[in-house]
C-alpha cells in the first residue's frame, strides 16, 4: 500500500502541491489524471525522493519514506519510470539493466519477483538490441527499456509517468498489453496519464488534479460514468 497524506511540495518558493493525499493498495491500479501543469509529475518526484516534500507524509507498506533518497526506492518494492525515462543512453541497453539487476537482487535476494529472463521475454525488441547504445533507440525502443529497467528493481507497485505520450498508437498498445500482463500478476500501479480513454483502460479508479489538488475521485467501477460526463471532464481535463 502506497499512502499519500497531506503533501505539499514545490520549486524554491512556489508551492505547485497542496494538501495531497491519495492511496494505491496492494495490487490495485490507480491513475492520476490531470491537465498541463497540474502538478501530476511533481507529485512523482516527491513520491520518489527527487523532490523533497515541504510538508505531509508519504508510507509504503507502512513504513515512512517521505524523505528517502531515490536510490533507497527499490528496498520499499517501488520504481518508477519517470516522464523522460532517463537512462543512461551512452550505456548499452544491456548495461542499463545490468545496473537496475544489480540493484533488485540486492534488496530481494534469491526472492525475485522479476527474473531477467522474464523480463526480456515481455520485450522481445529488448532482446533483440541489448548491445545497442540506448540513446540510437526509438522513442517506444527507450520506453521498453525503460519500464524493463523498473521491472528488474523487483518492485510491487510501479510509478508511470505517461508511458504512451509521444509514441506511436502501435507502440502504446504494446506498452499496453505489458501493462496488462504486469497487472495480472498483481502489480500494483499508479498510472500518471491525461489520456482518459488509456487510463480507463487499464486502471480500477482515478485521482483528477487541477491546479495541484486533487479535485476529483472517480472511484472503482465508475470510469465510464465518468468519461460520459463531458461537462466534468472538459472542466477537469480541458
Ligand atoms: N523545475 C521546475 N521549476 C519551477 N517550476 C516548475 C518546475 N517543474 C514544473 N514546474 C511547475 O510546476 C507546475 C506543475 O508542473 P508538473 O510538471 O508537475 O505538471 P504535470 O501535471 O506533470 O504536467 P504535464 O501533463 O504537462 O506533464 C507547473 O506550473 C510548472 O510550471
Ligand atoms: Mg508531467
Amino acid at each position: 500500500m502506497l499512502e499519500v497524506t497531506s503533501v505539499s511540495a514545490g520549486y524554491g518558493a512556489l508551492t505547485v502541491l497542496h494538501d495531497v493525499s491519495l492511496k494505491v493498495g496492494d495490487g490495485e491500479a490507480v491513475a492520476l489524471v490531470g491537465a498541463n501543469g497540474a502538478g501530476k509529475t511533481t507529485l512523482v518526484r516527491t513520491i520518489c525522493g527527487l523532490m523533497r516534500a515541504q510538508g505531509g507524509a508519504i508510507a509504503k507498506n507502512g513504513s515512512d519514506i517521505t524523505r528517502l533518497p531515490a536510490h533507497e526506492l527499490a528496498r520499499h518494492g517501488l520504481a518508477v519510470v519517470l516522464e523522460n525515462r532517463r537512462l543512461f543512453g551512452e550505456l548499452s541497453v544491456r548495461e542499463n539493466l545490468v545496473l537496475a539487476e544489480t540493484v533488485g537482487r540486492r534488496v530481494r535476494g534469491a526472492h525475485l519477483r522479476f527474473s531477467w529472463d522474464e523480463v526480456t521475454a515481455l520485450f522481445p525488441m529488448v532482446k533483440e538490441r541489448l548491445d545497442a547504445p540506448v540513446e540510437l533507440l526509438s522513442g517506444g525502443q527507450q520506453q521498453m527499456v525503460a519500464i524493463a529497467r523498473a521491472l528488474l528493481l523487483q518492485p510491487d507497485l510501479l510509478i508511470m509517468d505517461e508511458p504512451s505520450t509521444g509514441l506511436a498508437p502501435k507502440v502504446v498498445k504494446d506498452i499496453l498489453l505489458v501493462i496488462k500482463a504486469l497487472r495480472e500478476r498483481g502489480m500494483g500501479l499508479l498510472l500518471i496519464e491525461q489520456n482518459v480513454g488509456i487510463a480507463s483502460e487499464i486502471t480500477d479508479r482515478a485521482y483528477v488534479m487541477a491546479l495541484g489538488r486533487i479535485v476529483h475521485e472517480v472511484p472503482a467501477g465508475q470510469w465510464a460514468s465518468f468519461l460520459s460526463d463531458e461537462r466534468l471532464v472538459k472542466a477537469y481535463l480541458g
